[in-house]
């Protein structure tokens, strides 16, 4: 069955699906209205969803979120929890359900990869059979090898098996990966830490939309002061706490492998801070728990052979261009809780051009083997490239030209 399609595998990004918790006994509210009554609505488990809730809107509730979603770094295992007493999981793995909104009854506001998923349906993709989605729990990335990473390390053996079903399900045919963000660092990831009989097996093609190849100065913006989640009214400051934990937060960084380490990125009147100075940021601004975990399993992960290593299957990058992005950020004598002055250049809004380039520019020159095609759409913003006509159109394109090749291969 289905023989004459790739199956498609969508890999989304930080914040791009539903996440569920439970509270258990060792939990320990950190406010009356954080106690475990809220949310009302659990199921007999108690789990709940966490990502997306729209209570995180209000204020009080902004601070349980903040708590609930924080992760804790234990230096004694090397590697991240959840807080005390809060179990998370991902819901609908394998499916593209816990990816098309991030709440269901919220559909219009919430809506994700779900005009992505229309759009495929009309090339005869359909959910469960050659269409399936690759959630995950995107507060955790994964670490430089020789650390442990038990969250990350099981994502990347989940949506391995994913791949070998989705492949072994439709005749053999090897999969196409279509990521959004951060998912895309997720997927080269993969590849490189796979061995290339395997890669050459399973993996037809790497769809890689807004993918930060090279982090994004606004990175360092949402450590210092927070970001709103993307939501309107959401005091940055009352998820920063959450926002600095995460370790995939750590991994975008402007890597000094793609930001050159002579141009200053945050300006202030005390010095300014390259792509090289980032662990000296994080200290100065009053984050030192993250130095640890950023110079010895993330740095080395950036700017290690695994992470930009051509995996040698083809890809291509559908980047948004032409937008306002932070590029330099001026701090004031207010310190770094103030919303700086910024500098801005060209981009999706959210990630840096250089950035969404980046394995375009590492590989043309020097790397055999490996094709990076970058298609961009300009006014086309980090968030909007999921959503817009062209660009939805373009990775159809893209997905019909790769299985155009395979009907020619089975006629003959
Ligand atoms: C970085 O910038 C410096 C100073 O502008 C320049 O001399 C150097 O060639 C640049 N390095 C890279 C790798 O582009
Ligand atoms: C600059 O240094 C002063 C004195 O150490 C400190 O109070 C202030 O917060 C710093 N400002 C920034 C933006 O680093
Ligand atoms: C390119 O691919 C060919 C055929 O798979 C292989 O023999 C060769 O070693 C590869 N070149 C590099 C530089 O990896």
């Amino acid at each position: 069955v289905g023989g004459d399609l790739h199956p498609v595998v969508l890999i989304p990004g930080s914040g791009g699906n539903q996440l569920e918790a439970r509270l258990t006994e060792g939990y320990k509210p950190s406010s009356l209205t954080c106690n475990r009554w809220y949310p009302l609505k659990k199921d007999p488990d108690g789990w709940f969803r966490i990502w997306f809730d729209p209570t995180v809107l209000f204020g009080p509730f902004t601070r349980c979120f903040n708590r609930r979603m924080k992760l804790h770094f234990d230096p004694e295992e090397d590697d991240y929890r959840n807080a005390p007493g809060v179990e998370t999981r991902v819901p609908y793995f394998g499916d593209v359900q816990g990816l098309l909104y991030l709440n269901p009854n919220l559909k219009g506001i919430t809506s994700y990869m779900e005009p992505l998923v229309k759009s495929l349906e009309k090339l005869g993709y359909r959910n469960g059979e050659n269409l399936f989605g690759a959630p995950y729990d995107f507060r955790h990335g994964l670490a430089a090898e020789g650390h442990p990473c038990g969250v990350g390390s099981k994502f990347l053996a989940d949506l391995r098996n994913l791949i070998e079903s989705a492949s072994e399900s439709n005749g053999g045919n090897p999969a196409i990966l279509i990521s959004h963000s951060l998912g895309g660092l997720l997927a080269l990831q993969l590849l490189s830490r796979s061995p290339i009989s395997w890669r050459k097996k399973y993996v037809k093609h790497l769809v890689a939309l807004a993918a930060p190849w090279g982090g994004t100065v606004k990175a360092m913006l949402t450590f210092a002061s927070g970001n709103t989640l993307g939501i309107p009214f959401v005091d940055p400051l009352l998820v920063r706490e959450e926002q600095r934990s995460s370790e995939t937060n750590l991994w975008v960084m402007p890597s000094p492998a793609v930001f050159n380490t002579s141009d200053p990125l945050v300006i202030t009147p005390n010095g300014s801070y390259t792509s090289g100075d980032v662990a000296r940021f994080l200290e100065d601004i009053g984050y030192p728990e993250g130095v640890g975990p950023y110079r010895t399993r993330i740095l080395p992960l950036v700017l290690g052979q695994q992470s930009m290593r051509p995996p040698e299957i083809p890809i291509t990058c559908i980047v948004g261009s032409g937008v306002k992005t932070p590029e330099i950020l001026f701090y004031g004598e207010g310190g770094f809780e103030k919303t700086p002055e910024m500098a801005y250049g060209d981009g999706d809004g959210t990630v840096n051009m250089k950035s969404l380039l980046a394995l375009e520019t590492a590989w043309r020159e020097t790397a055999t083997n490996q094709s990076v095609k970058v298609i961009k759409f300009h006014g086309a913003s980090h968030a909007s490239i999921l959503k817009t006509k062209p660009a939805l159109s373009s990775v159809n394109a893209e997905v019909s030209a790769i299985n155009a090749e395979l009907k020619k291969t089975l006629v003959n």
